[in-house]
């Protein structure tokens, strides 16, 4: 007989499962991140995980090694060419495009989709990651660049960081298409400079300095005495918001050709995670793809893993609390139907209660509850049965309360 082909248990590589505890903490990065963003008046949208491929291959939102090396595309049964989004940005784009007439702005809108890049995994490097997208449309005022920016500072603040525990480096597209105009660049160098900037961080200073010397580019050209105007307008903004960890770096000038103006990144100070925690800038041309009339844009993405990262070298990671209150064990299998009387009734207070089915012996049903986290337990028997009265016990303290059933839920109600 053939021998019956086991399946594996691993997820497909660079995706991740999430067992109960890493969705809480997904849940927690998830609403804080929708926290900031409301306060700050942003409106949250969704789209489909798919998308015509032609979106990504359409020229201004061209990335190559996004486009060429980096997205899952496959032909649907139609022969249509789809694509899992690498990105949310063109998706917005042309959500805006669509009804461009109709919207009121500045638009402020945000999303926390999942995106999919076929990248080699690594830490802080996934193929699936969940992005929050902080945009503002219609706006060409630099306090817009600036609020964004100010937003991407209050999620990190939320999270428990202190300003020096992360640093906003601010750098500008303008800028560095000055250095092109002085050196007269051709279009060729003029990306190659941008590719190497992008990579400074990853390639040796030697390398560096001969790459740039070989495009003719003086090393004080990108060490100006002050930032230019966009920048230094939209530091002093941010000073106003109360942004005070903010610097014009000119290396950044990020990957993406659609970006046309100021251009951010936030990096973890830690020497452990020192990746770009998100990046954005100001994007001016992207949703004239659909449109005659371009309505400008500005925002950034910011990645669930590198916030993770970052909480864990940080101990920022919150402790993992299970919304259910209570464990409900039983004494034995004829008290089953008495314990479901309980937790039913808690259950119409609004008490989080889990029960135990009495298969198992009563120190089982314990280790159970622990398992879970949860932190009460209350076993129902033959004196609670016949007495109303239960006894609570705190798993983690081993502390004990005897309460009569109408107060268990008040109790449950106002504990953590
Ligand atoms: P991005 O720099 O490609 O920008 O990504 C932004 C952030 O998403 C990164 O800083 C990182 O935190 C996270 N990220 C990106 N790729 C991965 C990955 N493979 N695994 C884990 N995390 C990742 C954009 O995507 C722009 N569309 C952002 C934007 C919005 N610009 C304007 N509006």
């Amino acid at each position: 007989m053939a021998k019956k082909e086991r399946l594996t248990t691993e997820s497909y590589k660079g995706v991740r499962d999430f067992y109960p505890q890493e969705q809480a903490l997904m849940n927690y990065i998830l609403l804080t991140m929708r926290g900031v963003a409301e306060r700050f008046g942003y409106e949250e949208y969704h789209a489909s995980i798919l998308e015509p491929a032609e979106l990504y291959k359409a020229k201004g939102s061209e990335n190559e090694e996004i486009i060429n090396d980096q997205t899952y595309t496959f032909l649907d049964r139609g022969g249509r060419e789809v694509t899992l989004r690498p990105e949310m940005t063109p998706t917005v784009a042309r959500m805006v495009a669509a009804r461009r007439r109709e919207m009121g702005y500045p638009l402020r809108w945000y999303s926390i989709p999942n995106l999919f890049r076929y990248e080699r995994s690594q830490r802080g490097r996934l193929r699936e990651h969940w992005q929050l997208n902080v945009d503002i449309f219609g706006s060409n005022s630099l306090a817009s660049d600036a609020e964004v920016i100010a937003v991407a500072h209050g999620v990190m603040k939320a999270f428990g960081a202190t300003d020096s525990d992360f640093l906003i480096k601010v750098g500008s597209r303008n800028f560095l298409d000055s250095i092109v105009q002085t050196l007269n660049l051709s279009g060729e160098d003029a990306k190659k400079l941008r590719g190497l900037l992008d990579r400074k961080d990853k390639i040796s200073n030697e390398d560096f300095q001969s790459d740039m010397q070989a495009l003719g580019v003086a090393a004080e050209m990108l060490s100006p005495e002050a930032p230019p105007p966009d920048v230094a307008e939209v530091l002093g903004l941010l000073r106003e918001m109360g942004v005070e960890n903010a610097v014009f770096d000119p290396s950044i000038v990020r990957g993406f050709d659609y970006y046309t103006g100021v251009v951010f990144e936030v990096f973890d100070t830690h020497p452990d995670n020192n990746r770009a925690l998100l990046g954005g800038g100001r994007y001016d041309n992207l949703t004239a793809l659909f449109d005659t009339e371009p309505v400008v844009g500005v925002g950034f993405g910011m990645g669930d893993v590198t916030v993770r990262d970052f909480l864990a070298v940080r101990g920022l990671l919150p402790e993992y609390l299970p919304r259910t209150k209570v464990y409900i064990a039983v004494a034995g299998a004829p008290f089953v139907k008495d314990a479901i009387h309980l937790s039913t009734a808690l259950r119409k207070e609004n008490v989080a209660s889990a029960l135990d089915f009495g298969e198992k012996k009563l120190s089982d049903q314990i280790k159970t509850a622990s398992k879970h986290k949860i932190p009460y337990l209350i076993v129902v028997g033959e004196n609670e049965v016949k007495s109303g009265e239960y006894t609570v016990k705190d798993l983690e303290t081993g502390d004990e309360k005897k309460l009569s059933k109408t107060e268990l839920a008040s109790f449950f109600l106002h504990v953590n």
